[in-house]
């Protein structure tokens, strides 16, 4: 989705710069075309040959810098920017952009640009945390810039609060996010279902199953980064938080089903991907169960079919994981859930299915017509997926 992007990095003068070299090569491997503007401070932290050897592209190190092609054309730059990032922003970067002060590249081509600009902040927790900062935060955010919060967490100077650079992969997400706004989601709701369920045995024991939870966040983040309002409901509890949307942690179908009820007004299509236990135990033991030497029966009782039981005016999209008779058996799924199509994964094959990367699958719709689709990765196979839920919601 960053193909064909001009992302302009701009780094200024914090020891978080050496992460911007990371982000930066990041930015590169999801196809975007990086140019890296450095105030003189930053150069002190990282060289720019770093960013050039990243991005094979010259670094702007200053307003008259007669190496970069952009240097005295600066609003070229500004121009050609899809979107602008600026990791870190120090504390007087962010306070001279709020006074709308223009006298280093960074700031002058954010001052001359249309695109977008994210700006990720990083200092001292009581430089982050002083009004002045604050306000000059708020001014910024009032203004259309899109601030990311700061994480929480050891300090260059020792101390702990916030003040952190997140993570790359936030950063990245929220660029996703900024770019897909305008795709073929936009003002549109889905709700995604991710992972594998948990049913409590006792307190420490749970019937699962091995889904990881990729399947479900892939759709969600190709939902989020072709402009949704995206509501994941997830019971993969090892998967980071994604930017952009609501997530509500879960563990149990009866949890699972709750969530998905709420999230469901104004939904235009759910998708569950999750792999929800069919059977629950049907007392669950207040103390550890102790191993007494003789076998043990657990009895089950049924858990409720969120897909099956969920009405309404929404697109309804299942999956099923088959180890025989794949399509015969994920049709009788969708006849029997009422859904609008079903997504079909061949679990003989080990590349496919629960746990890895990538999915093959067979994409089965009302009329049963079965459309058998190549080995993707997951992400490949959200945005086919999300193909159809357009195409059926215009
Ligand atoms: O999470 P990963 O490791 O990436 O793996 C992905 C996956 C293999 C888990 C996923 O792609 C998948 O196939 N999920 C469905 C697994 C399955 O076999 O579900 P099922 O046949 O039990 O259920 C069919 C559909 O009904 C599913 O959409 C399921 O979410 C839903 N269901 C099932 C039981 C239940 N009580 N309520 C439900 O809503």
């Amino acid at each position: 989705m960053l193909k064909d992007k001009t992302i302009v990095l701009g780094v200024t003068g914090g020891i978080a710069a050496y992460k911007a070299a990371d982000l930066a090569s990041k930015l590169i491997q999801a196809g975007a075309k990086v140019e890296v503007v450095m105030t003189e401070a930053a150069t002190k932290f990282v060289a720019p040959l770093t960013f050039r050897a990243i991005t094979n592209r010259p670094v702007v190190t200053g307003m008259f810098d007669m190496a970069s092609e952009w240097s005295i054309e600066h609003v070229s730059l500004a121009e050609a920017a899809d979107i602008i990032v600026i990791a870190p922003a120090t504390a007087d970067i962010i306070a001279k952009l709020a006074a709308g002060i223009a006298d280093e590249m960074i700031l002058s081509t954010v001052l001359a640009t249309k695109a977008p600009v994210i700006i990720a902040p990083a200092m001292d927790v009581n430089m982050f945390e002083n009004s002045v900062t604050q306000e000059n935060i708020a001014r910024l955010k009032a203004r259309s810039f899109i601030i990311i919060e700061t994480g929480y967490g050891r300090l260059a100077s020792g101390k702990v609060g916030r003040g952190r650079l997140v993570e790359n992969e936030k950063i990245i997400g929220t660029v996703h996010m900024v770019l897909g706004c305008k795709g073929d989601l936009a003002g549109k709701k889905i709700v995604v279902t991710a992972g594998g369920t948990e049913e409590p045995i006792d307190p420490v024991r749970v019937i699962t199953n091995r889904s990881s939870g990729k399947m479900g966040y892939a759709i969600a983040e190709a939902a989020r980064d072709r402009g949704a309002e995206v509501r994941l409901i997830s019971a993969a509890h090892h998967q980071p938080d994604l930017v952009g949307m609501k997530i509500v942690r879960v563990h149990t179908a009866v949890e699972m089903k709750e969530a998905v009820t709420k999230s469901l007004k104004g939904a235009h299509a759910l998708i569950m991907a999750a792999a929800v236990a069919d059977y629950q135990a049907k007392k669950v033991a207040k103390e550890k169960i102790k191993k007494t030497g003789a076998s043990l029966t657990l009895e089950l009782v049924q858990t409720p079919d969120i897909l099956g039981e969920v009405r309404g005016n929404f697109i309804k999209v299942g999956f099923a994981a088959e180890s025989e008779n794949l399509v015969e058996n994920a049709a009788k799924k969708l006849q029997k859930k009422q859904l609008d199509f079903i997504v079909a994964n061949d679990i003989t094959d080990a590349s496919s299915g629960f746990g890895v990367d990538t999915n093959k699958v067979t994409i089965i719709d009302s009329k049963g017509k079965a459309d058998r689709l190549p080995l993707m990765n997951k992400r490949e196979v959200a945005d086919k997926i999300l193909d159809r839920v357009v195409k059926k919601i215009k």
